[in-house]
């Protein structure tokens, strides 16, 4: 039997403090933030983007984003990471000394502007100063790139914009891209001509898949990244999540399943899928709702269950 080639490892970043967490409509407490924080990074997550530095009358739930970043005890070997939409955001952020700024533009025109306010072209022009200013005080940059398969306002979004919008991105001195499908309605053959078209403009080490599980293929569309050799995801414990400016999409892949089904591929995560079964039972329970993660359901289950699920065994 001949298996896809894919990559020895694979390193997962957990949005679910930001990306998770922003489009909660109850306010959630910095203290349940900074817990989350430090429950991933106890379970194995070596990269968690913990907030946001945007307006705070734009995004109510993030401007707790300084509390947050002093709260937290980091681990050595851990990449916090938060997003900056302009200077003001990144001067904010410096005091809290992230080691990654992700800027976040848009694939999609309309998108851009009902997220941002702005232009594609005035965000490279606003970004330009931020990355730069970043970067001299040594704090990487990612660059997010949303609707990059699809837009709630536009529809499909051809895989030229995405290779556009990475170059322009790379020009002004972003190191790694989020290739994103930010309402969820990606599958395989379209995330992989995304990737291809960023393939121009960055390397297989400084791409991400950010996918979002509205049709529920954010798993099918990480195994066809990884068929390309991308070995960077972002993903959500229990599936947290949602853009406020991208109505009806759900939350990111879940965590728990992305690493269920990499071990299941023999790939190493790092990441100790009880503790994170745990984290994102933990983070439902708070939120008084279910998980969003299949696997992480499972799980429970079957630990409720005294291991009734093995299958055969009573
Ligand atoms: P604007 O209104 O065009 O900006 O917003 P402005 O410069 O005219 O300022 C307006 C007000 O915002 C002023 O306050 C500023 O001081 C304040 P006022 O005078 O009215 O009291 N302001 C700020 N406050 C705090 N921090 C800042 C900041 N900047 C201005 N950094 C802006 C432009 C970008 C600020 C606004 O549109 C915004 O905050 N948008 C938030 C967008 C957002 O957070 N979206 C969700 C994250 S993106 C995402 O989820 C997608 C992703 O996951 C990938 C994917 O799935 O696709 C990354
Ligand atoms: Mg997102």
């Amino acid at each position: 039997m001949t298996t896809p080639n894919y990559p020895a490892r694979v390193r997962l970043i957990d949005v679910g403090p930001r990306d998770g967490l922003q489009n909660e409509a109850q306010p959630v407490p910095a203290s349940t933030k900074i817990e989350l924080v430090q429950r991933l990074q106890a379970a194995g997550v070596q990269e968690i983007e913990v907030t946001s530095y945007v307006s705070p009358k734009w995004v109510p739930q993030m401007a707790d984003n300084h509390a947050v970043m002093q709260g937290i005890a980091r681990r050595a070997g851990v990449r916090y990471s938060v997003l900056v939409p302009n200077m003001r955001g990144l001067q904010a952020a410096l005091r809290d000394r992230p080691d990654e700024i992700v800027v976040f533009g848009a694939a999609s025109e309309t998108f851009s502007q009902r997220n941002i306010n702005c232009s594609i072209a005035e965000s490279i022009e606003r970004f330009a100063p931020v990355v730069e200013a970043a970067r001299q005080a040594g704090i990487a940059v990612r660059g997010a790139m949303s609707c990059a398969v699809g837009c709630p306002y536009e529809g499909d979004i051809a895989p030229e914009r995405v290779g556009a919008l990475a170059r322009q991105l790379k020009a002004i001195g972003v190191q790694r891209v989020d290739v994103a499908d930010t309402i969820g309605v990606g599958t395989p053959l379209k995330v992989q001509r995304a990737i291809e078209a960023t393939l121009a403009h960055f390397d297989l080490d400084h791409i991400s898949g950010h996918f979002h599980d509205t049709y529920g293929q954010a798993l099918a569309n990480t195994l066809a990244a990884m068929q390309m050799g991308v070995w960077h995801f972002q993903c959500s414990v229990a599936g947290l999540g949602g853009c406020p400016y991208a109505p009806g999409a759900t939350g990111n892949v879940a965590t728990e399943d992305v690493v269920y089904l990499l071990h299941g591929l023999g790939i190493d995560t790092g990441i100790d899928l009880d503790a994170l079964a745990d984290t994102g039972a933990w983070i439902s329970g708070v939120l008084g709702r279910p998980t969003g993660s299949r696997a992480g359901r499972a799980l429970l289950a079957k630990r409720a269950s005294g291991d009734a699920l093995s299958c055969g065994t009573r």
